[in-house]
């Protein structure tokens, strides 16, 4: 089946407090976006779309043809919207015809290893509507209510969801159409159209750039090390 990855890369990283929106600001000579496209692009996709701030489309197609190499012929531009969820249903609008599997990937998971877009997509393959990367959680867990706890939550039970999120075409459009609500992430909408989604093993390595301390994680991880 033909794969798209729809790379949503349209926040401006209110977190991360830089001068350029999140995708653009850089990891070494190269940008967020640049990283995690060279991922995408090491991943068996027929479509590449990547969804760009307003106004930075033509630097997201710079980045994305000089990351794709010979298949150039892949690179799909959408415009982004003000919340994740209408930058990814902006990206599914520019999805080809033909394209049967849709993963959804957070460009500032720039460091995301092959490997997990290969788990996802396989879990498709393999006959699941949705897949998802998830990790364990580390931390004990606790329910509160302002100052007091609740309760002790057994964190076996939990998991944190990262991306490229996978899902069959159908159900991924079907689900954004019905989507009437902000949802935090894919698997969130897919859920809640009543479609089942798996996990497979997520990777460290695909944490989210979120505050300036986690690009300071992602550029000691991208620097050359000293002789
Ligand atoms: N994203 C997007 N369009 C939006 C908001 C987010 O394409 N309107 C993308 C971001 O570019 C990012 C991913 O969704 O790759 C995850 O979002 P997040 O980490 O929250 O990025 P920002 O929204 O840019 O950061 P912040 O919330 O700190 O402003
Ligand atoms: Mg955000």
């Amino acid at each position: 089946p033909r794969v798209a990855v729809i790379v949503v890369a349209a926040g401006s990283g209110t977190r991360l407090g830089g001068r350029a929106p999140k995708a653009f600001v850089g990891l070494d000579a190269h940008t967020i976006l640049r990283h995690a496209l060279r991922g995408v692009f090491a991943a068996p996709a027929a479509q590449v779309v990547v969804v760009a701030p307003a106004g930075r489309e033509g630097d997201a197609l710079t980045e994305a043809l000089e990351t794709a190499g010979d298949r150039r012929d892949l690179v799909s531009i959408a415009t982004g919207g003000s919340t994740r969820q209408e930058s990814v249903q902006a990206g599914l609008h520019a999805v080809w015809p033909d394209v049967e599997i849709v993963l959804v990937h957070d460009a500032a998971r720039a460091l995301t290893p092959p490997a997990v877009f290969e788990r996802v997509i396989g879990a498709i393959e393999a006959g699941a509507a949705g897949a998802i990367p998830v990790l364990p959680v580390i931390d004990t867990i606790k329910r509160v209510d302002g100052p007091a706890i609740v309760a002790a939550v057994d964190r076996a039970e939990l998991a944190a969801a990262q991306t490229p999120q996978g899902f069959r075409r159908d159900v991924l459009d079907a689900a954004y159409a019905a989507a009437d609500e902000d949802f935090t992430d894919d698997a969130a909408v897919v859920a809640s159209a009543g479609h089942p989604v798996a996990a497979v093993a997520g990777d460290p390595l695909a944490f989210k750039i979120t505050t300036p301390a986690d690009l300071e994680r992602a550029r000691g991880l991208v620097a050359p090390v000293a002789p």
